[in-house]
């Protein structure tokens, strides 16, 4: 039912591994399409290879902050890796990273030679600013692409980074470069947390956010990107769930990515999220990811055409007998008041503002609009 095909790579549904140590190897490739992954891509294969610093991941709940340095593993050893993983068939995506267009270029054709379907350039990474920095140049995400392009006969995906003022001209680059589709988000730099205590960062140095928090993220980038150019789009960033895969579908994404939900319970979580995501496609009678790609972007309007309607929301007043007034207690127009077993709302002063509605615990108020 949710078989489809992404940049013509016939895939047994939408929901990809992403890259990142989950799939370092072949061994782990396997694992990750034995799951049910439609796709994986693989760690990022770089030209030399780092010594990896300890620790180099943190968590807080659905949150992770990584400082891990790509593949540890040479390319000449991924010719091994790369006939393990596809030994027992599925589609796998090699992501490569490097500073220059021609040792992209030289890691793109290497491991199209090692049998890899599609090309990922991941060109951001937070902890390397110069590379935060080519990524917001659409002139030089061009120029990368066009040279990996021109290179190998294989598609060629461009991770971009949400690290950037205007994703949409990025995304435009590498459309005009020739690249087949865009991946977005990459991590977002960061610093989790500090230890009051004895004044250390979470982690010895700026790192990469992801999990659930950037989900909202990168659910605008794969928005924005769907509204401004026409490119197939792999929706990623804080994917724990299938409604979460169906919210980057219906915003224009065209596949998805799932990382740090790997990271935390293990490839098992993509055969939970991909049966689920059959199970309620077949509810909704909904045969294939077009049916459903970029369905809410109708209801998401620029600022300028919803600004011009007129202000008349207000929340209704309801009967309310909880041992709670948020409500009233966060109102920022004074608008509310508790009266007896009565949530009075008085109209005059509600300006439709929507945080009562939210706040509360019982989902009693409602806004009309
Ligand atoms: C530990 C870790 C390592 C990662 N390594 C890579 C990598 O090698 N190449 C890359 O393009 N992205 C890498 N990523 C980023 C993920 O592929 C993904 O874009 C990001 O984590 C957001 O998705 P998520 O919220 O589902 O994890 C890594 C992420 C994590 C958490």
């Amino acid at each position: 039912m949710m078989k489809t095909e992404f940049l013509g790579l016939k895939m047994s549904n939408p929901v990809m591994a992403a890259a990142g140590p989950w799939s370092r190897d072949g061994k782990s490739i396997r694992a990750l399409l034995k799951a049910g992954a439609g796709a994986v891509v693989t760690e990022s294969v770089v030209s030399d290879t780092l010594l990896d610093v300890r620790p180099r991941i943190a968590l807080d709940g659905m949150a992770a902050q990584n400082i891990r340095l790509y593949s540890d593993i040479q390319i000449e050893g991924w010719e091994r890796e790369m006939e393990i993983a596809k030994s027992a068939g599925g589609v796998v995506i090699a992501s490569i990273s490097a500073h220059t267009p021609s040792e992209l270029a030289y890691l793109a054709t290497k491991m199209e030679k090692f049998g890899a379907d599609a090309i990922e350039i991941s060109v951001s990474n937070p902890m390397w600013e110069s590379l935060e920095v080519m990524a917001s140049h659409p002139e030089t995400v061009f120029e990368i692409t066009k040279e990996v392009v021109s290179n190998v006969k294989i598609p060629v995906l461009v991770k971009l980074s949400q690290n950037t003022t205007n994703i949409s001209s990025v995304a435009k680059a590498v459309k005009q470069a020739g690249g087949s589709g865009v991946s977005a988000i990459n991590t977002v730099r960061c610093i989790l947390s500090v230890d009051i205590d004895t004044g250390r960062p979470s982690l010895a140095t700026y790192g990469g956010y992801s999990g659930a928090p950037i989900r909202p993220l990168g659910l605008a980038s794969v928005a924005t990107i769907a509204q401004t150019v026409d490119i197939p789009i792999c929706g990623i960033g804080g994917i724990f769930d299938y409604r979460n895969a169906v919210e980057y579908l219906m915003l224009g994404a065209a596949a998805v990515q799932v990382g740090t939900a790997v990271l935390l319970q293990g490839p098992e979580i993509l055969r939970k999220i991909t049966s689920d995501l059959e199970k309620w496609a077949d509810e909704k009678k909904i045969r294939s990811v077009e049916q459903i790609r970029g369905y809410a972007l109708q209801n998401l309007k620029s600022f300028d055409e919803i600004k011009i309607e007129p202000a008349t929301s207000t929340a209704s007043s309801v009967p309310c007998t909880a041992d709670c007034d948020r409500c009233v207690r966060t109102c920022m127009y004074q608008a509310i008041t508790k009266e007896e077993d009565n949530i009075c709302v008085d109209k005059e002063r509600c300006t439709g503002c929507g945080v009562c509605a939210e706040i509360c615990p019982a989902k009693k108020l409602t806004l009309d609009w």
